[in-house]
């Protein structure tokens, strides 16, 4: 229970890893306010957490749109009185497409969720969190975001946004004891890959880019989440940590492969 009398506010908590989230904190004993776009699948969660003997508040809202932020946060403050973590999870990959063919529809609809979203979620809960005298913003990124993957144009440059929105908040809030970390995740088995997990031969394909040669499980990804939220963490601020199996550090046509040394 290292989240005990804390008030956690996750978007997109309605399923995928935002759930995971929400009923991560609310193990370790924080009350949740669960937000997702889908208003039905917020009160889904919030139902799960309380299942289990935890204190959930379900919020429709549409973090790409400030008016629904600031009502968010507002309710948040009206039902448990505090905001003390955010983690800024929502987020899309609506299409894999050559940089050439996205469209400008397309580029704003991926953009305004997963980096306006953040920006306007962070926003929303700094007064709170300044006049509380502290907080921490966990904003979920992506591999993508550190090195770009192919078909992926405006999701890479919206989960880089994160990082770079990650490290300004960090350095212009601290002063007031919020402290701002974004978590890079690789490939996880769940949320938004789960239409691809039963298809074995593209799973072993994208799996044979990690050294690990293996997707994350949700729950390796939640633990490291849980981390940056607790007092155990209280140095860390501005930074990524990458839970990607060692992606990041591992092009995929490694060089010593073709060349044949290894
Ligand atoms: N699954 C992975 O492998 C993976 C890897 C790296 C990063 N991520 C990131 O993790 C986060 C969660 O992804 P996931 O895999 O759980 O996806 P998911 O599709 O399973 O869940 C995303 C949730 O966000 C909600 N949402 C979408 N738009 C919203 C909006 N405008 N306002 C509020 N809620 C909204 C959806 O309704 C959904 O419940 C995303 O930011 C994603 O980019 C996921």
């Amino acid at each position: 229970m290292r989240l005990a009398g804390k008030v956690a506010l996750v978007t997109g908590a309605g399923r995928g890893m935002g759930r995971r989230y929400a009923l991560g904190l609310a193990k370790e004993g924080a009350v949740v306010a669960v937000n997702d776009l889908k208003a039905d699948k917020a009160a889904e969660t919030a139902k799960e957490i309380e299942a289990h003997g935890g204190k959930a508040l379900a919020l429709g809202a549409d973090v790409s749109k400030k008016e629904d932020t600031e009502r968010m946060v507002a309710e948040v403050m009206k039902g448990l009185g505090r905001v003390d973590i955010l983690i800024n999870n929502a987020g899309i990959n609506p299409f894999i497409l050559p940089a050439e063919k996205v469209t400008e529809e397309g580029w704003d609809r991926v953009i305004n969720v997963n980096l306006k979203g953040v920006f306007l979620c962070s926003q929303a809960v700094f007064p709170v969190m300044k006049e509380q005298g502290g907080g921490r913003i966990i904003n979920i990124s992506s591999q993508a975001g550190l090195f770009g993957e192919q078909g992926l144009l405006p999701y890479s440059v919206s989960k880089a946004g994160v990082l770079s929105l990650t490290r300004v908040l960090a350095y212009e809030w601290s002063r007031y004891g919020i402290y701002v970390n974004a978590v890079a995740p690789g490939f996880i088995a769940g949320g938004m890959n789960e239409p691809i997990l039963g298809k074995t031969e593209l799973v072993s394909a994208l799996a044979e880019r990690v050294p690990l040669k293996r997707f994350a499980d949700p729950e390796e990804v939640v633990s490291v989440v849980l981390f940056l939220c607790c007092e155990e963490a209280k140095y860390i601020n501005g930074a990524t940590i990458v839970v990607d199996g060692g992606m990041t550090g591992y092009p995929p046509k490694p060089i010593l492969d073709l060349l044949g040394r290894r």
